[in-house]
């Protein structure tokens, strides 16, 4: 059997997006028993929030689409870009913020815009909705489960 595939789901805080799209992206595989192909994780670029559950809203509105998120952030190392293959940042911030921490070319292509590898969204960036409402979380939600199913397809291929 071949390696799973290594992905890194990334924003600022790793409390809102990238823990939503690791337990989305989580819960497609489990529900298409692929979990052994995939290793799959999140983290954040600023380390403000870490060692805490994922914000209270984001799991609130995650748990009323019936996806339940046990991840605890953590900031992002120099040593996960040598360790996963694909690294996905949720907005240009957060991508310039990964770049800074690479070592070599390699490492450089793994990263990109989770938005600029799916077709048919109309947003590049995952928008930050730690300043506002609900609906912002209900926006992330939607996009990053609509991103999430569009790569695990794409991946699949
Ligand atoms: P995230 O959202 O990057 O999607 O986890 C944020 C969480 C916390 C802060 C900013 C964004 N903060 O400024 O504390």
């Amino acid at each position: 059997m071949s390696e799973p595939l290594k992905i890194l789901f990334v924003c600022l805080g790793n409390i809102c997006r990238s823990p939503l799209a690791e337990a989305l992206f989580l819960d497609k595989i489990k529900k298409k028993g692929l979990e052994s192909r995939f290793v799959i994780d999140s983290a954040g670029t600023n380390g403000i929030h870490d060692g805490e559950q994922a914000d209270q809203r984001t799991r609130e509105n995650a748990l009323k689409h019936g996806i339940e998120i046990q991840h605890i952030s953590r900031i992002i190392q120099k040593s996960d870009l040598a360790k996963f293959d694909l690294i996905f940042a949720m907005d240009k911030e957060n991508l310039r913020n990964i770049h800074r921490l690479t070592q070599n070319s390699a490492e450089l292509d793994k990263i990109s815009l989770l938005l600029d590898q799916v077709e048919g969204i109309n947003y590049r960036e995952v928008p930050d909705p730690w300043f506002g409402g609900e609906e912002g979380f209900e926006l992330v939600f939607n996009l990053l489960d609509k991103a999430t199913q569009k790569l695990l397809e794409k991946l699949e291929k």
